[in-house]
């Protein structure tokens, strides 16, 4: 503390992201990385643009909003791009969330969104999941400025249809809808193709995940032009530079390569479903899951014990101590070897 601080400091509760120690042979599963390298056409794309680091970048990052265009079959004027999805997160909160009636989101998702409503003084009511831990629509039927569902939802990993999410925009025609796809391309269904009929609809998506470049830190928007206008409007009274000239040329490169993006999320849900048939004979529930994670409990076991006890065998994953979740593991799904190994070290704990 100090008396130089601004009085909002006092007040803001800063997200805590998933660690990252530096461990040999540490079995990684806490923060829902890829486990495979991004394309090899990344590295080459990133080793070419290095000429480049002399200049500023381009303040539009224009030729990744083309290929991002190009490849979800909207207009470049539909496309925002930031500094990971968190930041184009909370430019969204700013430009496009902050009005008198409340924002709603679940009770139980991604755990920065209420932080960005503390830092930009956004007012919002959290809308419980139901028992079965999935978001049901009805439930957001009371007044409110707009809605934020993360779908598939985080840390549950259970997804909403798009016929879902469609009707959540008919019946909120007058609130923005945003949705946040961090997880969407490991079997969910994206909500993009609405865009053209749904001037309320803000769809959210990340590099981070599905594309291994969760260190470059790209993130992208998708709505109509309005809404991606709001959006620039606050980054140019903030950073005109959010990405860099190598972020934008490494980025281009993963969403043009197609061919690696499919080869590595199939693998991925392959070992999901794999995952959850060994998770779910020794006894764990494991809610059925479109994401890159499982979320987990055991009926004899706490959550933070079996933590604990992986932790001592050399594995992470995440644990939320928070109500209605703390029994929950939410791990993530690794190469085939890291979930052989976390069944083992779990079978030994169970
Ligand atoms: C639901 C959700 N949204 C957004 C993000 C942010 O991703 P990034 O800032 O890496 O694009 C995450 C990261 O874990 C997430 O879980």
């Amino acid at each position: 503390m100090s008396r130089f601080w601004s009085p909002i400091v006092h007040t803001l509760t800063p997200y805590v992201p998933g660690e990252q120690p530096r461990v040999d042979g540490l079995i990684k599963l806490n923060t829902n990385e890829n486990p495979y390298p991004p394309s090899p056409r990344v590295l080459e794309a990133i080793s070419g643009a290095h000429p480049r680091l002399r200049l500023y970048p381009d303040p539009r990052a224009t030729s990744l909003r083309e290929a991002i265009a190009a490849h979800y079959e909207v207009s470049p004027g539909q496309v925002f791009v930031g500094n990971g999805s968190d930041e184009v997160l909370a430019h969204t909160f700013q430009a496009l969330l902050k009005h008198d009636a409340p924002l709603l989101f679940p009770d139980i998702t991604y755990s920065f969104y209420p932080v960005y409503c503390g830092l930009y003084d956004v007012a919002y009511q959290e809308v419980p999941l139901d028992d079965a831990m999935r978001v049901d629509i009805a439930d957001y039927r009371r007044p409110c400025s707009a809605i934020l569902i993360a779908n598939p939802n985080a840390p549950t990993g259970i997804g909403l249809s798009r016929e879902t999410i469609e009707a959540l925009l008919a019946e909120h025609p007058d609130q923005l809808v945003v949705v946040d796809e961090a997880y969407v391309d490991f079997g969910g269904e994206s909500a993009i193709p609405l865009v053209a009929r749904h001037d309320n609809l803000l769809v959210i998506q990340t590099l981070s995940k599905s594309r291994a470049l969760a260190g470059l830190r790209v993130g992208f928007a998708i709505g109509q032009a309005p809404l991606v206008e709001a959006l620039e409007r606050v980054k140019d009274s903030f950073n005109s530079y959010p990405l860099d000239c190598l972020a934008i040329a490494g980025a281009v490169a993963a969403i043009q390569d197609d061919a690696w993006f499919q080869e590595t999320r199939t693998r991925i849900m392959a070992s999901r479903e794999i995952l959850t048939r060994a998770l779910s004979g020794l006894g764990f529930e494991v809610l059925p899951s479109q994401a890159n994670f499982l979320f987990a409990r055991h009926p004899r076991h706490s959550g933070a014990d079996l933590a604990a006890g992986l932790r001592a065998r050399n594995i992470l994953v995440r644990h939320f101590k928070k109500p209605r979740i703390q029994d929950f593991l939410r791990i993530t799904v690794g190469s085939e070897d890291q979930c052989a190994r976390l069944t083992e070290a779990l079978r030994g704990l169970v």
